[in-house]
């Protein structure tokens, strides 16, 4: 039986990640208060350590719209072993909270707060030490595109391991690599593409914007060593991207690291093209690179902008003679509906930004794609100081890059984007008809498979974006807010029964939590915020 230990489990679990931890009271709307508070939630975020990259149909607890949390588990007795032995939920936290630190997590509260343990996946769904299973609205932090155990991908996976696991690209090569690099060539929007594999999404950013500054001292312009970036942006937490993003989403503390940038306001600001192509025309000479995430700003909660705005821009870049570089770690591999946001926007950029679903959620490799008059502009007859010095251990991985390459073909064989706009629209149309008119909620964002559902900032509830998504998770779905903004980013072979799902769980819980009693302190706490 799911005791009343596994309902406080349950219940710790969608706090944790969701629920009323410590970062912060996610109430203002849009406003800047707002946004920081978004970067606040950003921090709480316990569960994104997990390395969940599943999803699936709907799971055998899932008893419907309006149930009871508690039916929508099987009885622990149910389920079908896990493998785990006879190690609990709370045994395994106690060994991780022993060994692991986890990011974005305050680790004194963790073994507390009882995460969710994933032992496995199926489909579109995530299996937890006791046998829960969770239907992954949130893609597992934005990375699984066709599932989890997706036959070909691990097979993919299985061949290249029976060929070599990794072997360095430093100065050397390696054809799997080569492959890749050949199959994304032909689809990335940038002219005679360069691939310079990394590991993660940051690292991707963190290339491009040394390969900008390179760039220029190699073409004789060193002055021109500055980056123009937008407010609310977010890409990655090193030293150098947490200098593109802005402040915010509890890094404030790494203020003295950052780098001074041009910033000017995010896609939240109706004026941001003007302002930014003000800002353009006042300091291309000095200029290095602008950096931006094209259409979408995901963490900065979902703020989309029009795309001819985004093209407009680009367009000033090139006419000023300033690098482009488009951060699509989030928006990239299918996302948005396109193969790239920048195809929606009629981008060319100088530089691109790849992560997260390149390897379909599997393994961790990004890439900073370079146009070849970039790419060219480093080129000498010997290993001169026009060499880029940079390089990661683990960059183009041998293993990642076979699933890459796998993830490519089965995109396209099942027409995934297709779905994702087809989708996609049956998303927008539920969250206009049964979510936007909610009392509750202030806007509702959507671009693709990416949407951000905010809610009303005089909801009269602590933490009420954490609340709902804390009662999602009670009804077996995933889902988790950036401050006021619930997330919803499923994955792309989501089907039609699971979008009607998570709107069904996401109004539920909204109408659970709103209809809860109003908290006393909120007037408070709001003032504050
Ligand atoms: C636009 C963008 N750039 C960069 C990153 C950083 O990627 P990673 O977490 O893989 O370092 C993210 C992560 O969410 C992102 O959304």
């Amino acid at each position: 039986m799911p005791s009343g230990a596994h309902w406080a489990r349950l219940d710790w679990a969608g706090l944790d990640w969701a629920g009323l931890g410590s970062a912060g009271l996610g109430s203002a709307g849009l406003g800047s208060a707002g946004l920081d508070w978004a970067r606040l939630d950003w921090t709480g975020l316990g569960w994104t350590g997990l390395g969940w990259t599943g999803l699936g149909s709907a799971g055998p607890g899932w008893a419907g719209p309006g149930s009871l949390a508690g039916q929508y588990f099987h009885d622990v007795e149910d389920v079908e072993s896990v493998g785990t032995g006879s190690a609990t939920a709370g045994q395994w936290i106690e060994r991780d909270a022993a060994v692991v630190w986890h990011g974005f997590t305050q680790m004194a509260t963790f073994p507390s707060s009882e995460p969710i343990v994933v032992e496995r996946a199926e489909g579109r769904e995530l299996i937890d030490v006791d046998g829960r299973r969770y239907l992954d609205a949130i893609s597992s932090l934005w990375v699984t595109t066709l599932g989890h155990r997706v036959p070909e991908l691990d097979a993919a996976l299985a061949r290249q391991i029976d060929r070599v696991a990794h072997s360095t690209m430093l100065g050397n090569s390696n054809t799997v690599v080569v492959e890749l690099a050949e199959a994304l060539a032909e689809i990335v929007p940038v002219d005679q593409p360069h691939f310079l594999f990394a590991s993660d999404g940051a690292s991707a950013v963190e290339q491009a914007l040394k390969i900008a500054l390179q760039y220029w001292v190699n073409r004789g312009a060193p002055e021109r060593s500055g980056y123009l970036v937008l407010g609310d942006a977010y890409h990655g937490d090193t030293v150098g991207s947490l200098s593109l993003g802005d402040s915010g989403f509890g890094t404030g503390i790494f203020d003295p690291l950052r780098f001074e940038v041009s910033r000017t306001p995010g896609y939240g600001d109706p004026g941001w093209l003007d302002s930014a192509l003000d800002c353009l025309m006042r300091n291309a000479d000095r200029l290095a690179a602008v950096v931006m995430e094209p259409l979408v700003q995901g963490a900065a909660g979902m703020l989309v902008a029009d795309p001819r705005d985004v093209a407009a821009f680009a367009k000033a870049c090139s006419d000023e003679g300033v690098l482009l570089v488009a951060d699509e770690v989030a928006t990239g591999f299918g996302r948005t509906g396109k193969m790239f946001a920048s195809d929606i926007c009629g981008l060319h950029p100088d530089l691109l930004c790849l992560g997260k679903g390149i390897t379909g959620g599997y393994l961790p490799m990004s890439a900073t794609v370079a146009a070849h008059h970039v790419y060219s502009a480093f080129l000498d007859d010997h290993v001169s100081q026009r060499t880029f010095f940079h390089g990661h251990s683990y960059g183009g991985n041998a293993l990642a890059a076979a699933v890459a390459l796998e993830h490519l073909h089965i995109m396209e064989r099942d027409m995934v984007l297709a779905n994702v706009t087809a989708r996609g629209a049956q998303l927008g149309d539920l969250l206009e008809h049964s979510v936007a008119p909610l009392e509750a909620v202030g806007d509702v964002r959507r671009c693709g498979l990416m949407a951000g559902v905010e809610l009303a900032a005089d909801t009269g509830r602590l933490n009420a974006a954490r609340r709902v998504c804390a009662a999602a998770v009670r009804r077996g779905v995933l889902l988790r807010p950036l401050g006021d903004v619930v997330v919803l980013m499923p994955p792309l072979t989501t089907t039609a029964d699971e979008i009607e799902r998570i709107v069904t769980v996401l109004t539920h819980s909204i109408e659970e939590v709103v209809g809860s009693e109003p908290d006393a302190m909120h007037a408070h706490s709001r003032e504050r915020a």
